[in-house]
């Protein structure tokens, strides 16, 4: 039997993600949105492909939540993108009463689901659903890490003039300002990159990749990204569904790892079919060590204003 995800925002990461999950055949989708009218439009649409692009599974569109039920993967990203200008904090207050209905309803209809936060910001929105769900922390984590390192993976690999998939690259930290890009743990094929790039060509490149999502804003100038992050969401929908135990960053609620404790932020983890298996703990040296744990500290404090 085909599993369910419900995709929760059908907007455009929402409707990306839809779109690649049933295109993949991983699993039916319901996509459910609070207007009326776009997610069964945009379902409806997608469905209209299955022809031709020779998919089976099954996507609907609707506004009742209830129809999320049965779902083993809840994906949530409901609630309003950054405008240019807008800073990550800017978004939290309106975001988060968003995430507060979004996860009653999850709590009440899907009440087993793993639950990938996708809305922004991501640490804060990733433990403040946490903490609505009642869910084991495993069972509840953001996506940030996983499109981090795309983006500086890419952007790596046009430096370097190798494929993307020949750069290896660990980003943890916030999905924000405060993010994390390890150059210690960055690799072409093995080969450490500072070894081989500049140290301020290999700064210039991290700083563009925290700047990623707002590059990306000021182009397009209403709305942000959608394909990379949806690819980004469908991997972890991937490891989750087929228990592949990969190891990837996600925003992962923290109990002591690393010397933080009581807040989502994004380290190493193992995806599983019980959602995040384990916390990965790797070696880091002071500065990454201090720069990590102020990034918890700022997602801490940011969620207490909203508390
Ligand atoms: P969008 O505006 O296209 O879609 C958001 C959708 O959420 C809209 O259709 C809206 O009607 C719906 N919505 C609002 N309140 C709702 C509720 N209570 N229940 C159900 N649906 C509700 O935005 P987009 O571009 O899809 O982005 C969604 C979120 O994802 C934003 O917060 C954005 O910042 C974030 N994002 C996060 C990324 C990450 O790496 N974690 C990457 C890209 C976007
Ligand atoms: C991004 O990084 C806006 O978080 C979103 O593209």
């Amino acid at each position: 039997m085909k599993k369910k995800i419900a995709v929760i925002g059908a907007g455009f990461v929402g409707t990306m993600v839809a779109q690649r999950v049933v295109e993949r055949n991983l699993a039916d989708v319901i996509l459910a949105d609070v207007v009326d009218g776009i997610p069964q439009g945009k379902a409806l649409d997608i469905a209209q492909s299955s022809a031709i692009e020779g998919f089976d599974a099954v996507i609907r569109g609707t506004c009742d939540f209830s129809e999320i039920e049965g779902s083993s993967i809840v994906v949530v990203t409901a609630g309003f993108p950054r405008t240019p200008g807008m800073t990550r904090e800017d978004l939290a207050r309106k975001n988060a009463g968003v995430i507060t209905s979004v996860m009653d309803n999850v709590r009440r209809f899907a009440p087993s689901s793993i639950v990938i936060v996708v809305t922004n910001p991501l640490d804060v929105m990733a433990h403040l659903s946490w903490i609505r769900s009642g869910f084991p922390p495993e069972r509840v984590f953001g996506m940030g890490g996983v499109l981090d390192e795309a983006r500086f993976r890419y952007f790596l690999s046009l430096e370097l003039k190798v494929s993307p998939r020949d750069i290896e690259a660990l980003v943890l930290g916030s999905h924000g300002e405060a993010m994390l890009p390890l150059e210690s743990h960055t690799t072409m094929k093995g080969i450490p990159v500072r070894n081989i790039l500049s140290k301020e060509r290999f700064a210039e490149i991290v700083e563009r990749t925290r700047q990623g999502g707002a590059e990306i804003v000021e182009l397009l100038k209403t709305g942000s990204a959608w394909h990379a992050p949806s690819a980004a969401v469908v991997a972890m929908i991937e490891a989750a569904l087929h228990d592949s135990k990969r190891m990837m960053s996600a925003s992962a609620y923290l109990d002591g790892q690393y010397g933080i404790s009581d807040i989502h932020i994004g380290v190493p983890v193992v995806v599983g079919s019980g959602g995040i298996e384990r916390v990965c703990e790797l070696p880091l040296n002071k500065n990454e060590m201090e720069a990590l744990r102020r990034a918890a500290d700022i997602a801490r404090e940011m969620v207490a204003r909203l508390e």
